[in-house]
């Protein structure tokens, strides 16, 4: 290449529109960001339409069988749309296109599929689309970290950092080892790098992200290690971390968190059963007596920090005496907000195999039911606590409903509205609580955000 000359990258495909449709965990959301970076990056331009779109990617999830429904209805609509118009380019991408592969292909008219590792090639990927032909891509790359690419962010003031790829544990009934592979972690240099570069373009939180965030390990950085040094990144207001095993969840992170007031004090701690013979057919590698020694740990270090958590009703062999000791664990727990999912049999999986113990659809639905109202309760509960409360606010934008009203979140993840302008974007702002309607906290701002971090007084005012 000489001066002032063009270099123009052979075959490359010309500009196009594209669309991302995600479904599934935030991992999929930063995964969306990813494929915007790349496809930014060769000259295609975001649209928030798919009737604007030349490029139409429905990024996927598998969790359950319901999730996977729900995706393959959507690219058999978004087909017809395509057919319809002419000149669309479909593809599917994330955990049903390396799950279902070239299956796809006879499902819909899909263009390409691509795997969780595939996501650096889309624009070869879209080149060879162009030639007429449709593409496969979902093989499994070990060394794929995605280390040098940027991420195209689509939020203001929050940014989500991939800290890992893939799970090693092999739950039972998880399709994740089989949809994004075996653990890889990423170099801690290159996640403080991306973490600075985030607080550079305007993000006052990160959230770490990983299916095992703790059990992060490169070189001599283990997740304690890695937490504490991005808490201490200039400028950054918050730091949060999803998802976490009970396994990995260790004193030394729990005295990290408790170190530093940029660490959120809330924790996602899965437990998915109170039941030990449910946890060892789960293969969860831990007892509930463990669990909850994590949960005292917790407790005992940070009295405020709240702990969420998932559970699955209805795996295969749950007695009703199984499901009690998960319904008592809640009740003691206090969680402040739980996920329940109704067990799904899903491929590959050992758990799929336990047919004759299957717990009929039924029973399942009133198991999800009677948890999901305990936890109603407690939830409830917990918010009401934070009414009269001073809050820090990460403003998001503006709130669904109501004109001069804005929207974010505290510390612990509940949404708050609140009145002002679209110039709070961003900020982390002391918030005086209240109100609450149904999971909403209601607030005023009582002050401007001086610091990145602010020591809150979070004792009751009246
Ligand atoms: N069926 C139901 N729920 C599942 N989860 C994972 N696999 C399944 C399955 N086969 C739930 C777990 C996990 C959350 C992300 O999804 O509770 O923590
Ligand atoms: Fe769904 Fe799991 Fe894939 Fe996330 S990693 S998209 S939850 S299947």
């Amino acid at each position: 290449m000489g001066d002032g000359v063009l270099y123009i990258r052979p075959f490359m495909s010309t500009p196009k529109r594209y669309y991302i449709e995600t479904y599934g965990c935030q991992m999929n959301v930063a995964d969306a960001e990813l494929m915007g970076g790349v496809l930014r990056r060769e000259g295609h331009v975001r649209v928030d339409d798919p009737a604007e779109a030349e490029v139409v990617i429905v990024n996927t999830c598998a969790i359950r069988d319901h999730a996977e429904q729900r995706v393959i209805g959507r690219i058999g609509q978004l087909n017809r749309h395509k057919l319809e118009r002419g000149g669309v380019r479909l593809g599917v991408a994330g955990c049903v296109a390396k799950e279902l592969g070239k299956e796809l292909l006879e499902l819909a008219h899909v263009d390409f599929v691509i795997g969780p590792d595939g996501y650096r090639h889309l624009p070869e990927v879209l080149e060879r689309v162009d030639t007429g032909e449709r593409v496969v891509l979902d093989r499994f790359n070990r060394s794929e970290n995605y280390e040098d690419l940027e991420p195209y962010r689509l939020e203001r003031g929050a940014a989500w950092i991939t800290i890992m790829r893939g799970c090693d544990k092999f739950c039972s009934y998880c399709i994740v080892p089989f949809t994004r592979g075996r653990e890889k972690c990423r170099s801690a240099a290159g996640i403080l790098e991306e973490v600075r570069r985030a607080v550079d373009d305007g993000a006052k939180e990160v959230t770490l992200l990983g299916q095992n965030v703790n059990s992060y390990c490169a070189g001599e950085w283990e997740f304690p290690d890695l937490l504490a040094a991005v808490a201490r990144v200039e400028g950054l207001g918050r730091v949060r971390f999803t998802t976490s095993h009970p396994w990995d969840f260790t004193q030394r992170l729990v005295d990290t968190i408790a170190a530093d007031p940029v660490i959120c004090r809330h924790v996602h701690l899965p437990v998915q059963s109170g039941s030990d013979r449910v946890l060892a057919a789960m293969r969860r590698e831990h007892t509930v007596a463990w669990y909850r020694e994590r949960v005292a740990m917790l407790r005992e270090s940070i009295p405020d920090c709240a702990i969420s958590t998932d559970v699955i009703v209805g795996f295969p062999g749950e007695t009703e005496d199984d499901f009690q000791a998960t319904l008592e664990l809640m009740s003691e727990v206090r969680y402040n907000s739980a996920y329940v999912f109704i067990y799904s049999p899903r491929p590959h999986t050992p758990a799929a195999a336990l047919i004759e113990d299957h717990i009929s659809h039924d029973v399942a639905v009133d198991r999800l039911e009677r948890l999901n109202e305990i936890q109603r309760g407690i939830g409830a509960r917990y918010l009401l606590d934070k009414v009269g409360t001073i809050q820090g606010v990460l403003v998001q934008g503006e709130a669904r409903r109501g004109e001069g009203r804005m929207s974010g979140w505290t510390e612990q993840r509940e949404t708050v509205v609140l009145d002002g302008g679209p110039e709070l974007t961003g900020q982390i702002l002391p918030v005086r609580v209240t109100g609450l309607s149904g999971i909403t906290l209601h607030g005023e701002v009582v002050g401007h955000a001086t610091s990145a971090v602010m020591e809150l007084p979070l004792l009751a005012i009246s």
